[in-house]
């Protein structure tokens, strides 16, 4: 998984268009009037290209005013059991209810965890920033403690470790450590994450979880002061955090 620029907003570019629209009340449309009748510059030069790219954070003026889009937000939570990763649902209690309206409103989940599944979870409105943590291909760690019902077999370490095959799957997991903590609680590092993958995992092993616990993605921890249901926003380093390998 690669590093994360400490200045996250520069990694994505957006039109200016676009920009003008998300910034003010003007719609795309007016916003592309106002472009071409060269209202709008960018570093002190009128700018005439609706279609232009420019960095997200950039500051543009606009009839002499500076505007420009809202630096974007970063969280952790700690996810309480009980609560479905989504942005609505129409039965069950979400995540997102945990937030004010205005902020569940920008952001998205990064890296979903089961309804019973507690722990660290991420939400942004950074989408560069959610792809680099989340992107199975960038391998950016994520560590659980799991309780089994059963003890651990022997050898469970080599089969996570060497990859396996999980039921309906054509595809080898890909390496995870394991390390045992008692013989029914074990610490699991996984380096993607697949539907239910801890839960499956331990069921292709002829085991089951019944508590399971996200504590870190990359090199970012849950924050041990946040209580479940709890969620704050992550600072420059923990940007930089959960965007590094982890271990
Ligand atoms: N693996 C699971 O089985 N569930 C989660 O919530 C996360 C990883």
């Amino acid at each position: 998984c690669y590093g994360y620029a400490m200045n996250a907003k520069f990694n994505s570019r957006i039109r200016l268009d676009h920009l003008l629209s998300q910034a003010t009340d003007l719609s795309r449309k007016q916003a592309k009037i106002e472009i071409r009748k060269k209202r709008v510059s960018l570093q002190g030069e009128v700018v005439r290209d609706p279609s232009l790219l420019v960095d997200s954070n950039a500051s543009i003026e606009w009839q002499g005013e500076l505007i420009g889009l809202p630096a974007p937000l970063y969280l952790m939570m700690h996810k309480p059991a009980g609560l479905v990763c989504a942005r609505s649902d129409r039965t069950q209690a979400t995540v997102m209810d945990l937030l004010p309206q205005d902020v569940a409103e920008r952001v998205h989940i990064v890296g979903r965890l089961d309804k019973d599944t507690t722990g660290l979870l991420l939400l942004t409105d950074d989408g560069v920033w959610s792809h680099r943590v989340s992107a199975p291909r960038l391998g950016c760690s994520k560590g659980y403690i799991a309780d089994l019902a059963e003890d651990l077999v022997a050898g469970a370490e080599q089969h996570f470790a060497e990859g396996m095959l999980l039921r309906n799957e054509q595809k080898m997991t890909r390496p995870a450590q394991l390390e045992r903590l008692t013989s029914r609680q074990v610490r699991v590092v996984l380096h993607e994450g697949r539907y239910h993958q801890v839960r499956r995992m331990f069921a292709a092993l002829g085991n089951r979880v019944t508590a399971l616990h996200r504590q870190s993605v990359g090199g970012l921890e849950l924050d041990a002061q946040l209580q479940p249901g709890q969620w704050r926003e992550l600072s420059e380093a923990e940007i930089a955090a959960a965007a590094a390998p982890g271990n």
